[in-house]
């Protein structure tokens, strides 16, 4: 079992273009529940460029499966995420500049910010994720700062330049899979993610999680969400049968 964490911010992406009331990431959250998703997902970004407070308060009424917010360490945002209390809180590095999030965070440069952040969630009852480099030190640390998971950041993998590079980033993911794992982490994964290049990382063992966006809401345009994530789930699920 893999669950499918369905990132919906682009959806607010296309509302926040006219700052209108549509398309509504609310409706896009019930769709993608009636096409399988596991989790829905939103990142609350400091510049508010896609998601706002509105959305997540109101996810968090209506989402019946895990609702996931990315966020930075940012103390608004710590405080927002520990009263409104998501299921799982995953931190993301954030830069004002970037067109998505270009790295993993810093865990080991930033220790004691990170070990705060995650002793405040907490307190809330909120499960932890780091979203990391597939880094050794990165992994410890992360263990360290009593986090409950790891989201292993994808995008080399995705974006590599060559089928050798690709190869190379997939063994670098294993590895860091298998570490995680033995150290006590649940293992996530994300980012870049898509129809042809997901399985690979679906196939790897203690992959417990991935979080897609971008390639789900794209398809999502032409054949509607609930088929989009649909499509994407049957494709997990039929890379664990194989397994
Ligand atoms: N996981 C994390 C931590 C992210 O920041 C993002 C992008 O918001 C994703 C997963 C999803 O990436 P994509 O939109 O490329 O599927």
């Amino acid at each position: 079992m893999i669950r499918l964490g369905v990132n919906i911010d682009h959806v607010a992406t296309v509302r926040q273009a006219r700052r209108g009331r549509e398309p509504d990431p609310v409706w896009a959250a019930v769709e993608a529940q009636l096409g399988g998703a596991d989790g829905i997902t939103v990142h609350l970004r400091e510049d508010r460029r896609h998601i706002q407070e509105r959305d997540v308060r109101l996810l968090r009424e209506i989402v019946a499966v895990r609702l996931n917010l990315e966020m930075s360490l940012a103390e608004d945002i710590v405080r927002f995420a520990c009263e409104v209390r998501p299921d799982e809180a995953t931190l993301v590095p954030e830069r004002r500049q970037e067109l998505t999030t270009e790295g993993g965070l810093d865990v080991v440069g930033q220790e004691a910010r990170v070990q705060e952040a995650v002793n405040r969630l907490h307190q809330c009852g909120i499960i932890v994720s780091l979203f990391i480099e597939p880094d050794v030190r990165q992994i410890e640390c992360a263990r360290l700062v009593g986090a409950d998971a790891v989201e292993f950041h994808t995008g080399r993998y995705a974006n590599a330049p060559s089928w050798q590079q690709r190869q190379h980033e997939l063994e670098a993911l294993i590895q860091a899979a298998r570490r995680a794992h033995d150290t006590g982490l649940h293992v996530h994964m994300g980012h870049g993610l898509n129809y042809e290049n997901v399985c690979a990382i679906a196939a790897i063992p203690h992959v417990e999680e991935l979080n897609i966006g971008h390639s789900i809401v794209s398809r999502a345009i032409f054949v509607g969400m609930r088929q989009a994530v649909r499509e994407m789930k049957d494709l997990l699920c039929h890379v664990r049968r194989l397994a």
